[in-house]
């Protein structure tokens, strides 16, 4: 026969392991929570600035406590994203080198918020700003961005100017030939071409009958500028199936938003 107090013990022994297992699982379960839904992090999608005007001031605010440092980031046309500043709390915040404390300075009134000022801004602070915060929770130390303040200071002379014409350029008939003698299906191209705006805050989308599309989308990383006009243009490139392009129920259309 058993021995009662062995199988006690036994029994304590599970319970510990049910609790144990219990607060695993509620762990796991909010980290996991964490990071699947994340942070969201709100910032404006652009700002012009006039030059002589006073300070820019960048803002972002996020919606989660747990998320304690907060950071500002900068990336150039190049594509370099530099550190700016951050902030490890309330009212914490520091300028990062080579940035200067005379040209930046990053408040962070609340966990939640925070803004990134620019004194004296000029053309060359021209640039993407991107807001990010790390939670100090559950060891998740992932970062999550902003989608970016696009914000350019208005060079004097080039006045704001929404694109003055978008076109669709249709498929080269050559296009059809030189596909044809590969391997695979043939292809058709239709570019897109947006220009005579300023400054460079556009996207680009397209449709195919009243429905966006991305399969196929290429649109220029930048837009270029012309140097006589200060006007800048861009392209986007749909590439389809000939079939889709030959039939006759299908209707494509290119969008440009300057924002
Ligand atoms: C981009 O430009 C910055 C400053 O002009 C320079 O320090 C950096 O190395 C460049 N980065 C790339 C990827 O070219
Ligand atoms: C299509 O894409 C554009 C750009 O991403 C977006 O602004 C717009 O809301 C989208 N429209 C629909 C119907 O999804």
């Amino acid at each position: 026969s058993p021995c009662p107090q062995r199988s006690l013990l036994k029994a304590l022994w599970e319970g510990m392991r049910r609790v144990k297992v219990i607060i695993c699982a509620v762990i796991v379960f909010f980290c996991f929570a964490g990071v699947s839904i994340g942070v969201i992090i709100d910032q404006p999608p652009s700002l012009l600035h006039e030059v002589g005007q006073q300070n820019v001031n960048l803002k972002c605010k996020q919606d989660d406590d747990q998320y304690l440092y907060m950071y500002w980031y900068r990336q150039i046309s190049n594509g370099s994203m530099e550190l700016v500043a951050y902030s490890l709390g309330k009212d914490i915040s520091t300028i990062e080198a080579p940035f200067k404390d005379t040209k930046y300075s990053m408040s962070r009134p609340s966990t939640l918020s925070t803004t990134l000022q620019i004194n004296q801004a000029e053309p060359g602070d021209s640039a993407v700003y991107y807001c990010a915060s790390i939670s100090l929770h559950c060891d998740n130390d992932e970062a999550y961005f902003g989608q970016g303040t696009k914000l350019t200071v208005l060079e004097d002379g080039v006045k704001v100017t929404a694109p003055q014409t978008v076109k669709i350029l249709r498929p080269s008939p050559l296009e059809c030939r030189d596909q044809k003698k590969k391997e695979g299906k043939r292809r058709k191209t239709l570019v897109c071409v947006a220009s005579g705006f300023y400054p460079d805050h556009v996207t680009v989308f397209w449709q195919r009958n009243g429905k966006n599309i991305t399969d196929g989308v290429a649109t220029d990383a930048a837009a270029k500028r012309n140097e006589i006009t200060g006007l800048y243009s861009i392209t986007s490139r749909l590439r389809l199936q000939a079939k889709t392009w030959f039939n006759p129920d299908n209707e494509f259309s290119c969008y440009v938003t300057f924002f």
